[in-house]
């Protein structure tokens, strides 16, 4: 259906060639939905210029298909350690495998996004433009690698490769074939998104951990009243902060800066005070800060830490950016100061609620960031925000994220397994109060883990409830401190290791959410494991049974 909004009307029946050769193909590769958005601007963008295009999630790609095109674009994200997002890794590999073809005579634009506070930051699109032109494709237009606040940026690329793209396009599409564009299916009827975010109230910010507990996790409810926003279980919801003022007023007068001082910003004129509350990132570091703050400010210092890629990344680890500025004061003009900061981003929250259950309203799962460091208590700049300075009726600027790659099987007598350590707890309770309301038939095993059972047993009563209903047909947890040896959700799943094979035989889907570098990982090797010993296979084989279910969709992870 990639192509669904889109007619071909010839004046003769174009050849099927000339009608192949005169399509640009946009194959996106995303992880959260950013490239996916761009990937449709692009086809917008593309279709209002009389272009015919093909849309493509790489995860539905054929990559034999790669022989018959002649003008492609790529715009795909990176995600942990520079690696591709799920639904790019089959191509990526097929890419650098034997059997990726020769692409001699294919024109090619590769964007990426990313997130500089990486160390592998755009790795993927590299990757991409690098294999394309080795195997003799000509990138027509300069990649670009793209961060956080990618979406200027990307609409001044796609109109940029649009250019480059146009006049081949046009010459091979020739008259034979007239593009009418018809007007898109709206997914969403509300006006409220990323740019344009709604002012919600926020209801409800409770804490779900113990007094004793060694993590501070906050149960959130905000209101979408009145915004027509919707979500689905499995998606995010974006939202917006505001900075410390302490910090904020601390940071003008260790830059000589008076905070009533007027600065631009984009297309708006308003005080530096205020831009560093509301508009600016003040808490997460990452690398264009210190190599602009140290310009800007003659730092020696700070000029030879940026130099090397590894020192600064040890620089910026242990650092928020007020605590750059805090060891690095200097007198510095507001508009300077303003240059050297990012957008401030919203941060995405998997959301914990169903629209079936509560409605109008949206509850998250928040583990508050703090620690001590340089003799100061740190707070994370979005959890802080919550848990710390907003009052309960504030209003907070929210979006909905939406999120394809993590959905309940459609049919509902499909069994569910669930991996939700800490607040990767989350979508699952979104999950099990959907599969409560529609009433579903398939049974729904959840495995929760954290610290101890007294303090950390996040959602306890409800998922008990859901026990004694039914709802839950198991709940597994592992409480990791309750004795002297570690136990972890992995180490659940294995000891059910015949059943948990038994419930994938039976075309269960398998969901992880929660920390991407260890335990999304050591869950993946269990699963291994245990396809290995319980299906009786080889590596190899329980690998590509792995890669089965993820093709399937039967494997999805929400990981961070
Ligand atoms: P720990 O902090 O006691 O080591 C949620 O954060 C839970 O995940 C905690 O119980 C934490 O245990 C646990 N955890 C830490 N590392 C993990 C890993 N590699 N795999 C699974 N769970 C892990």
């Amino acid at each position: 259906a990639a192509n669904a909004n889109t007619a071909v009307l010839g004046s003769a029946t174009p050849s099927a060639q000339a009608g192949e050769a005169a399509t640009l193909t946009i194959l996106f590769g995303s992880q959260t939905g950013n490239a996916k958005g761009v990937a449709n601007q692009l086809k917008a963008q593309a279709e209002a210029r009389g272009l015919t295009v093909k849309l493509v999630n790489m995860a539905d790609y054929k990559p034999n298909a790669l022989k018959k095109e002649k003008f492609i674009t790529v715009v795909v994200s990176t995600y942990g350690e520079g690696e591709p997002p799920e639904d790019a890794e089959n191509l990526h590999e097929f890419l650098y495998s034997k059997k990726a073809p020769k692409l001699a005579g294919v024109k090619v634009a590769v964007l990426g996004l990313g997130d500089s506070s990486y160390e592998f930051f755009c790795k993927t699109a590299q990757d991409f433009e690098q294999r394309f032109t080795e195997l003799g494709a000509q990138s027509i237009f300069a990649r670009a690698d793209l961060d956080v606040d990618y979406e200027d940026e990307a609409t001044t690329w796609v109109n940029g490769a649009l250019d480059a793209f146009e006049p081949d396009l046009k010459a091979q599409q020739g008259n034979s074939a007239q593009v009418i564009t018809m007007p898109g299916i709206a997914t969403s009827t509300s006006q409220y998104n990323k740019q344009n975010p709604f002012a919600a109230e926020l209801s409800l910010v409770q804490k779900i951990t113990g007094r004793d507990s060694t993590k501070d996790v906050r149960h959130v409810e905000i209101s979408l009243e009145g915004s027509d926003l919707t979500y689905t279980a499995g998606d995010s919801l974006g939202v917006y902060f505001l900075n410390d003022e302490v910090l904020v007023d601390e940071t003008l007068s260790l830059l000589s800066i008076d905070a009533a001082t007027e600065i631009t910003l984009g297309d708006k004129t308003i005080s530096v005070r205020q831009a560093l509350i509301e508009n600016l990132e003040l808490t997460q570091s990452y690398p264009a800060f210190v190599e602009k703050f140290a310009a800007a400010t003659n730092n020696v210092e700070l000029v030879k830490i940026a130099e090397d890629k590894a020192s600064l990344r040890e620089f910026i680890e242990p650092r928020q950016i007020f605590d750059i500025i805090r060891q690095h004061p200097a007198k510095l003009e507001a508009q300077a100061l303003v240059d050297c900061l990012r957008k401030l981003q919203a941060r995405l929250y998997s959301i914990a609620s169903s629209q079936s259950e509560v409605e109008e309203e949206v509850h998250l799962t928040i583990g508050l960031v703090e620690f001590e460091t340089f003799g100061s208590e740190h707070f994370g700049g979005c959890s802080g925000y919550l848990a710390k300075r907003a009052e309960e009726g504030a209003s907070v600027k929210v979006f909905v994220e939406h999120n394809d790659n993590f959905r309940l099987p459609t049919d509902t007598n499909t069994p569910v397994l669930m991996v939700g350590p800490g607040t990767g707890i989350a979508p699952f309770r979104a999950f099990l109060q959907e599969r409560e309301a529609s009433e579903a038939q398939g049974e729904n095993w959840l495995f929760f883990g954290n610290p101890h059972f007294t303090q950390d047993f996040l959602y306890q009563v409800e998922l008990q409830g859901y026990l004694k209903s039914g709802v839950l047909s198991k709940l597994d947890v592992a409480f990791s401190r309750d004795q002297a040896d570690k136990v972890y959700v992995q180490d659940k799943l294995r000891k059910n290791g015949a059943e948990v094979y038994a419930w994938l035989e039976k075309g269960a889907h398998f969901y992880v959410c929660g920390d991407a570098n260890r335990m999304a990982k050591d869950v993946h090797q269990a699963l291994l494991d245990i396809v290995q010993q319980f299906g009786g296979k080889s590596e190899e084989d329980a690998q590509a049974y792995l890669k089965d279910l993820r093709n399937q969709n039967r494997y999805q992870k929400d990981v961070y």
